[in-house]
């Protein structure tokens, strides 16, 4: 009765079974691939939110497809004019956008091109779409930039798109801005748009060398996406946007085909919109505590790190640091002797990394949390090279 595309595995990890087994016997461990800011008191508190959701028009209903306009121009707004309103369209979150884009550009079968290493978020939501995703490998750990020649061979007929991630989650890494020329050459040439990830853009600086944003690239069809559980640290509050920009005629096409799809769903709840405005308008406050966090954590890391046989990776910006670990045991077993010692990481193939040993750890975490659980790292990865 079921569909072959939901016969999912339900087969637990070595790691997973681990953590499982040390929480049963109540051993505490400092969880570093927290993610969640609302669980490191990051975000706005309660009577914070009440207020902003308390607007006076939250009993009405008005069913608009892409959103309310005063939802999207604060969306806009945060491109700097660089997309119009009209081209802002508002999800439940940043994984429905994906959902959407697919159904918007794929036929069952076809393909499109995702970044490796990345998030393992794209597979589960490929695979309800019926769409086959290829993954095209970065360069290496020192510049991670694309490499066009794999990238290239996986373009087929029924290829239609190419997600970025830029900052991507987990390396950092950022567009770089000599590969966009050639990028958008092999975009127009084979007929694909460009889906932008930009969830952890507001937590990069600004380099010349480095694109900061797609959002009103207009040499070929793009999607920016963003959302408020990076941007403003609210999860909870499931918004999410796409910005379309690209050659004006395909842009219409998109915005008529995407007004379709949205109203089909509707899934954008009416407080939180109304609220939108002002969640953005406050969201370099918002962030404020966690771009401290974030630097003096991987500081922190870096510090702990010297002098043993890790390296903490160059990073453009996001979330987390990705540390390269000696290849004398597996990415498990460096996984499982740091949970033994009370610190629990991902390991680097959850992330599918090419080539290398490496472990993922997240830079959210309380820094006194961080600085103990970098201690233990440390103790760990002295080891003689
Ligand atoms: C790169 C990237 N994109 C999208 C998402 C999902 O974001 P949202 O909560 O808006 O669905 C995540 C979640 O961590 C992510 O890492």
């Amino acid at each position: 009765v079921f569909s072959q595309r939901t016969r999912w595995s339900s087969a637990e990890n070595v790691i997973a079974r681990a953590v499982e087994e040390r929480r049963r016997s109540g051993q505490p461990f400092i969880d570093l691939t927290e993610t969640n800011p609302t669980n490191v008191g990051l975000g706005l508190r309660a009577a914070e939110l009440a207020q902003a959701l308390g607007h006076p028009d939250v009993s009405r209903y008005r069913p608009l497809p892409l959103g309310m306009p005063s939802a999207r121009e604060a969306v806009a707004q945060t491109f700097d004019g660089r997309v119009p309103v009209d081209h802002i369209c508002l999800t439940a979150s940043t994984s429905e956008a994906y959902g959407w884009l697919f159904k918007l550009l794929c036929d069952p079968g076809d393909r499109v091109l995702v970044p490796a290493p990345g998030y393992p978020l794209f597979d589960y939501l490929a695979t309800m779409e019926n769409v086959q995703l290829v993954a095209y490998p970065s360069r290496s750990w020192d510049d991670w930039s694309i490499d066009f020649a794999r990238l290239e061979s996986q373009v087929t007929p029924t290829t239609r798109a190419i997600i970025l991630v830029s900052p991507s989650n987990p390396t950092g890494a950022m567009l770089h801005r000599d590969d966009l020329p050639r990028l958008a050459a092999l975009c127009a040439r084979s007929g694909l748009a460009i889906i932008c990830d930009e969830v952890f853009a507001d937590y990069a600086e600004p380099q010349a060398a480095r694109v900061s944003s797609l959002a009103g690239f207009d040499e070929v069809l793009t999607f920016v996406l963003g959302g408020l559980s990076k941007s403003c640290l609210l999860p909870q509050m499931k918004v999410g946007w796409i910005a379309v920009s690209g050659p004006a005629p395909a842009v219409a096409e998109a915005m008529s085909r995407l007004d379709i799809i949205a109203d089909s769903y509707l899934s954008v709840n009416t407080p939180t919109q109304l609220a939108l405005p002002t969640f953005l308008s406050s969201r370099a406050e918002i962030q404020r505590p966690l771009r401290a966090r974030l630097t003096a954590n991987r500081a922190r890391l870096t510090a702990e790190l010297t002098a043993t046989a890790a390296t903490v990776l160059p990073s453009d910006g996001g979330w987390s640091a990705v540390i390269r670990v000696p290849e004398t045991c597996s990415e498990e077993t460096w996984t499982l002797r740091l949970l033994e010692q009370g610190v629990l990481v991902h390991p680097g193939f959850f992330f599918d990394f090419e080539g290398g040993a490496y472990l993922v750890v997240s830079l959210i975490v309380p820094e006194t949390l961080f600085a103990e659980a970098a201690r233990v790292l440390r103790r760990i990865l002295i080891v003689p090279e």
